[in-house]
Formats: structure tokens, sequence, C-alpha cells
């Protein structure tokens, strides 16, 4: 991590804790957050718990987040949640894009920009998140799918935009083999790159987090990378000892 970012640690529950359990998790990670120190905490819950889990945090320096959400204001779309809903429940970020969107749910890289376009418009901060899987991996093709990714979505984004891009690469996900600190920050590097191709002042601001089983004991190593400014946890954000730890390990020394 540079200065010049704050440094941002979010937890995307996923399909867990969408009760009343997630208002404990909330209230858990509220009560021993004595001190974020500078660093931007989030969460993120089903939807059906982020009016809740907002009233808990309300006050606190912990931010929510969406999970997803569809790109138009309102209409006949059976299932789904506007960014407006998201705002009026609390939210303030919105996870788009995830490899589970994407690998699940047929999202591609035009429907997660044109998500990007809509969260920014409706004042949501998105975590536009990208990663290649095993097979690309293997077969030598990690920055050119990553860097698509991230095309895809960089005519939506301006340096004071608020977003921030997470390199997710999807064979660590939810595996427990996380990237290590060099394979993450040199992709990480490489999206700051392609991004300054659009402006310098884009490829400084923009906040760009590791994901992919993030945990208390390798979180230090990846965040202390100049290129990972923080990080999107899953399993470990299940669990607000373990997150915390994760939070403490963005402070630095
Ligand atoms: P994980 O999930 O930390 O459980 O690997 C990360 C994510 O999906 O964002």
């Amino acid at each position: 991590m540079t200065s010049t970012r704050t440094p941002i640690i979010a937890g995307n529950w996923k399909m867990q804790h969408g009760g009343r359990s997630g208002c404990e998790l909330a209230a858990a990670i509220r009560r021993d957050l004595a001190d974020p120190r500078g660093v931007s905490v989030v969460v993120a819950p089903p939807f059906t718990a982020l009016a809740a889990v907002s009233a808990e945090l309300d006050g606190s320096a912990i931010s929510v987040a969406g999970q997803n959400m569809h790109a138009a204001g309102s209409g006949a779309f059976t299932g789904e949640i506007s960014a407006a809903m998201l705002k009026e429940a609390g939210a303030s970020w919105v996870i788009l894009g995830h490899s589970e969107r994407r690998q699940l749910f047929g999202e591609t890289d035009a429907g997660v920009a044109e998500k990007t376009g809509a969260a920014l418009a409706a004042g949501l901060r998105p975590i536009v998140c990208v990663g290649e899987t095993l097979a690309e991996r293997d077969a030598g093709r990690t920055f050119d799918v990553v860097l698509a990714q991230v095309a895809a979505v960089t005519a939506t984004l301006a340096p004071s935009a608020g977003h921030a891009i997470a390199y997710e690469p999807v064979w660590a996900i939810g595996t427990g083999r996380n990237a290590t600190a060099a394979q993450a920050e040199e992709v990480h590097a490489r999206i700051r790159a392609l991004l300054a191709e659009t402006s310098v002042a884009l490829a400084e601001a923009t906040p760009i987090l590791y994901g992919g089983s993030v945990k208390p004991d390798n979180a230090a190593a990846l965040l202390s990378c100049p290129n990972v400014d923080g990080a999107l946890v899953g399993g470990a954000s299940l669990d607000s000892r373990q997150f915390l730890a994760i939070v403490a390990a963005a402070h630095g020394p």
C-alpha cells in the first residue's frame, strides 16, 4: 500500500448471515473495532440484512455494501435490486462482477460495465471484481483476461469516482490457496499500468484490492505490496476476530 490511497478491507458475506446473525456479526465487528486507524472497513451482507445491518452500524466507521445490483433504475425485473434501493437500505458501496456472478449467473464484461456506470451515477461506490480462472492462468492468459475485464469498465471511471477494483483470481476464492504476494503484486501493477493509459490520476486514485483466501496469517504479506491497497475477504469475514485481524494487518506496523 502507498500512503496516498486509503486502505480498504471489505467483507463479502455472500449468501450467509442474512438476518439476525448478520446483525450479530455486524455488532461484534463494531464492538471490537476500537479504532479503524485510517482503514476503510466495509461489510457486504445479503440483501435481506442490508437495512438491519446498516442500522446496527449507524454512526460507526463501518460502511455497508450490496453484493450485486441491476443496472436499471427501476422496472419489471423480478428479483432484482437497483442502486437506489441499495442506497435506501443504507449501502454506500456495491460489489460488482464477482467471479461467482460471472461464472454462475452469466455476467459479462459489458454487463458489469453497465452496472458500474449505473452505480456511480446513483452515488454508490462500486468494487469491480476481476480475475482469471486456473485454466486461464495455466494457459498464460492471466493478463489478457484480467486487463480485458478492467478495460471494459475504465471508460466509466474517473479519479474522483470513489470506485475500487478487486483482483480476485478465481482459483484462490474459497480454496485456501491464496495468490502469493508476488503473484498479486504482478497483476495489480499491470492493472494500474492499464489505468495509467487512461490517466495517471485515475491510476493513482484507484484502490486495487486483492481477494482470494485472504486470512489473518497471509494478510500482512499481501497488504505490504505497493500496489495492493486492501482486501476483499470472503470466508474470513464471517468471523469478526479473523476479519478484524485482517483490518489490523492493513494498519501496518
Ligand atoms: P474467500 O472469498 O476469501 O473466501 O476466498 C473471497 C471472495 O469471494 O471475495
